[in-house]
C-alpha cells in the first residue's frame, strides 16, 4: 500500500500565522501537523508516501526533505492550482500506479491513528473505504446518507440541507477502480473536481465502498480555535517525558508535563498536560494546562494557559493571564510602565486582539 497526503492550498483561515509559515507546518503539541500525518501513515506500516504540494511546497520540502527523519520515502507531487481533491489524485497517477493507497488531508488530526483502518482495508475486498464522523455542523463538510443496512446511499459535498450528521473525515482508501472514477467526473459548482463525486461514481458503478464511522475525536484544524482544540486533545494523549539536559530549578512541574531538551524552568509552576520546547526558558511564570510552548521561547513574569506559542517568541511582565491564544513566530509581548498609559501595538494583517 502507498500513502498520499494532500498538502496544497494556502491556509487563509489561519491568517496571520500562515502569511509566513505553511499551515501544514504549524505545530500541535510541538509537532507540525504534517509530521503527525506522516507518522500516522508510517505507524500503519506504509512507508512510501506522496505529498501533493502547492504554493507552500518549498517550505514543506525544507522541513520534511526525503522523509528519512520520519523513516519513510517521500515523493513530492506539485499541483499547479488547487483544482480539487480528485484533481490531486489524478496528478498522482504515476506515483501511485495501480496499488491500493490511503489518502489523508493534511488538516486532519484524528484520535487513535489509522493502523486498524488500513489493516481492515488491506485484508478486505472493498474497492474503497471512507471514514465518517458525527458532527454538529454537517453543512461544512461532505456528508453521507446511509441505508438502514449501513451501506452508503448517497454522498453530497457541503449540502445546504444535510441528509444526516455524518461528515466525511479527510481519510480515504482506494484501489485502482478510482482511476476510472476520477476520469469520469466533471467539476462541481465550486469549480473543483470533488473526491466526493468520484466516490459517488464508484457507488453508482456498483463498486464496494465501505463506510467506517469513527468513534474517537476528529479535528479539522482549519481555524485558530480548532488548532487550540486539537492541541488540547493531543496533549492529553502525550506520554510525558523530561529531557535529561532540561533544568528545573525551584519550580513545581506536575507529572503531565513534557520538557524538551535544553529547556529551563526557574521559579515557576507548570501544570500539564503541557509541553515546553527545546531551549525555551520559563522564569517566574505560571504555565497552565493545555499549553504548547515551542522552541527558543522566553516566558518571564507572567501566566499563560491553553495556548500555543511558536518559536523564538518572548512574553513577559503581563498583568493578566494570556489564555486561549495563538502566538506566532518571533513575536514579542510585553508591558511598559511609561506614561502616558497607552496600548502600543505593532500587529500584522488579519490579527485579532481582545483587550480588557
Ligand atoms: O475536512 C474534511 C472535508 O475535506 C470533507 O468533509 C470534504 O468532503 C472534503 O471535500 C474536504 O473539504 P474542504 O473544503 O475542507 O477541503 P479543502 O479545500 O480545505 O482541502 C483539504 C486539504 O486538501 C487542504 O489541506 C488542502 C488540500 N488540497 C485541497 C485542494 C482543493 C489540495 O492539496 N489540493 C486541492 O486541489
Amino acid at each position: 500500500m502507498k500513502g498520499l497526503i494532500l498538502s496544497g492550498g494556502k491556509g487563509t483561515r489561519l491568517y496571520p500565522l500562515t502569511y509566513t509559515n505553511a499551515k501544514q507546518l504549524i505545530p500541535v503539541a510541538n509537532k507540525p501537523v504534517l509530521v503527525r500525518v506522516i507518522e500516522s501513515i508510517r505507524d500503519a506500516g506504509v512507508d512510501e508516501i506522496g505529498i501533493v504540494i502547492g504554493q507552500t511546497g518549498p517550505q514543506i520540502k525544507e522541513v520534511i526533505g526525503d522523509g528519512s527523519k520520519q523513516g519513510v520515502r517521500i515523493t513530492y507531487i506539485p499541483q499547479e492550482s488547487p483544482d480539487g481533491l480528485a484533481h490531486a489524485v489524478k496528478i498522482s497517477r504515476d506515483f501511485l500506479g495501480d496499488e491500493r493507497f490511503v489518502m489523508f488531508l493534511v488538516d486532519n488530526v484524528i484520535q487513535g491513528g489509522i493502523g486498524r483502518l488500513i489493516s481492515d482495508f488491506a485484508h478486505s475486498d472493498w474497492n474503497s473505504q471512507i471514514v465518517l464522523k458525527e458532527v454538529e455542523n454537517p453543512s461544512a463538510y461532505g456528508v453521507a446518507k446511509l441505508r438502514p443496512d449501513g451501506s452508503i446511499e448517497k454522498l453530497i459535498e457541503k449540502p445546504k440541507d444535510p441528509p444526516s450528521n455524518l461528515a466525511l473525515v479527510g481519510i480515504y482508501m482506494f484501489d485502482s477502480t478510482i482511476w476510472e472514477a476520477v476520469n469520469s467526473i466533471q467539476p462541481s459548482w465550486r469549480g473543483e473536481l470533488e473526491i466526493t463525486d468520484a466516490i459517488q461514481w464508484l457507488i453508482d458503478a456498483g463498486h464496494r465502498v465501505y463506510p467506517h464511522v469513527h468513534q474517537g475525536w476528529w479535528i479539522d484544524t482549519g481555524k485558530p480555535t480548532d488548532m487550540l482544540e486539537a492541541n488540547s486533545l493531543v496533549l492529553e494523549e502525550l506520554s510525558p517525558t523530561i529531557a535529561l539536559d532540561a533544568v528545573i530549578e525551584n519550580s513545581t512541574v506536575d507529572r503531565r508535563v513534557t520538557v524538551e531538551s535544553g529547556a529551563r524552568i526557574i521559579n515557576s509552576t507548570v501544570r500539564g498536560p503541557t509541553i515546553i520546547g527545546e531551549n525555551t526558558v520559563i522564569e517566574n511564570a505560571y504555565i497552565g494546562p493545555f499549553t504548547s510552548i515551542y522552541h527558543h521561547v522566553t516566558v518571564r513574569n507572567c501566566e499563560v494557559e491553553r495556548s500555543i506559542v511558536l518559536e523564538h517568541s518572548a512574553i513577559s511582565d503581563l498583568r493578566d493571564r494570556l489564555q486561549d491564544s495563538l502566538i506566532g513566530r518571533s513575536a514579542t509581548i510585553g508591558r511598559s510602565d511609561d506614561k502616558p498609559r497607552v496600548l502600543k501595538m505593532n500587529v500584522g494583517d488579519h490579527s485579532s486582539l481582545w483587550i480588557v
